[in-house]
């Protein structure tokens, strides 16, 4: 298939997610109580109805170098997270360097963790552009490239963001489409509060920045959070820029976490402990490992 028919196939099927958006009234979404949006605090006053252990890139090997460190790192933040109990666990991608990689330790990693786990994968999991075959060795290892997980009253939904890229694998792709609209639709019928979770953050600085590496691109990105946003999401947790970001769109609050290879802005290891109470009041908190 040509490029430029894949293209244009992509943009379809998500330009279908736009339209969908458009023709929705957020006035009609839930009751009052769920039309809230999340408010930051410091602390919360009371107890959280769940707690998300928000990890970004282990990526062991980062540039080729330190597999070593950054997996004996990543054994410690497992032993953090499974002290500290939360609810899930949600680890942004990129969970080795090297796709060949991912074999060697996550299938014993993942037995560790107490809690479950959700991953989104990264461009370093499932190269671009996607083709079936890595899609494949990533599930037996990962068990799923996109899922979704209800808890507590919430709906976590994690999605194959290496889709945003251009691929010739359209039916891989628009499977993914279907199911997503599915998973939202139904969050919305039933009044779930929605976090998305995804390796490439939809935008890095500003909603109207320049498509790059990093970001989603942008003849989707609005569509993309236009939609989450009318179907409930009030979160869209991330990775890949290996830089902290707290982010907002029209109310909902766009994260990347700390990581535990490399933080290009300096920031120690670790990762963010996500609370949110039945008031949407949130923490999203630091975690360190030094
Ligand atoms: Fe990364």
């Amino acid at each position: 298939m040509s490029k430029d028919i894949t293209r244009r196939s992509v943009l379809k099927a998500f330009g279908a997610l736009g339209a969908a958006a458009s023709l929705d009234s957020v006035g009609s979404l839930f009751g009052a109580e769920s039309m809230l949006m999340p408010k930051k605090v410091d602390k919360l006053s009371g107890e959280p109805v769940l707690t998300v252990a928000h990890c970004a890139d282990p990526q062991f090997g980062f540039a080729g170098v330190d597999y070593g460190p950054h997996l004996e790192r990543c054994e410690r933040l497992i032993d953090v997270v499974n002290a500290a109990g939360p609810d899930v666990v949600f680890f942004a991608g990129d969970m080795c360097d090297d796709k060949n990689d991912l074999q060697k330790d996550w299938p014993r990693l993942l037995e560790r963790i107490k809690p479950p786990v959700l991953v989104a994968p990264g461009n370093h999991d499932i190269y671009d552009p996607v083709v079936r075959k890595d899609v494949e060795a990533y599930c037996a290892i990962f068990g799923a490239d996109y899922e979704s997980l209800t808890i507590n009253g919430w709906k976590i939904v994690v999605v194959n963001s290496q889709y945003c890229r251009d691929t010739d694998e359209t039916e891989l792709y628009e499977k993914q489409v279907e199911w997503f609209t599915k998973e939202l639709t139904e969050a919305k019928a039933s009044g779930t509060p929605v976090i998305l979770g995804s390796h490439v953050p939809p935008f890095v600085n500003e909603l109207d920045e320049e498509d790059d590496y990093f970001n989603f691109p942008s003849a989707i990105r609005r569509d993309y959070l236009e939609y989450a946003r009318q179907h409930g999401c009030r979160f869209c947790l991330a990775g890949h820029t290996h830089t902290t970001l707290e982010r907002e769109y029209e109310g909902v609050k766009l994260l990347n976490s700390e990581t535990t290879s490399l933080n290009f802005d300096e920031r120690p290891f670790g990762f963010r402990m996500l609370k949110i109470d039945a008031e949407m009041n949130y923490e999203w908190n630091f975690v360190g490992l030094d």
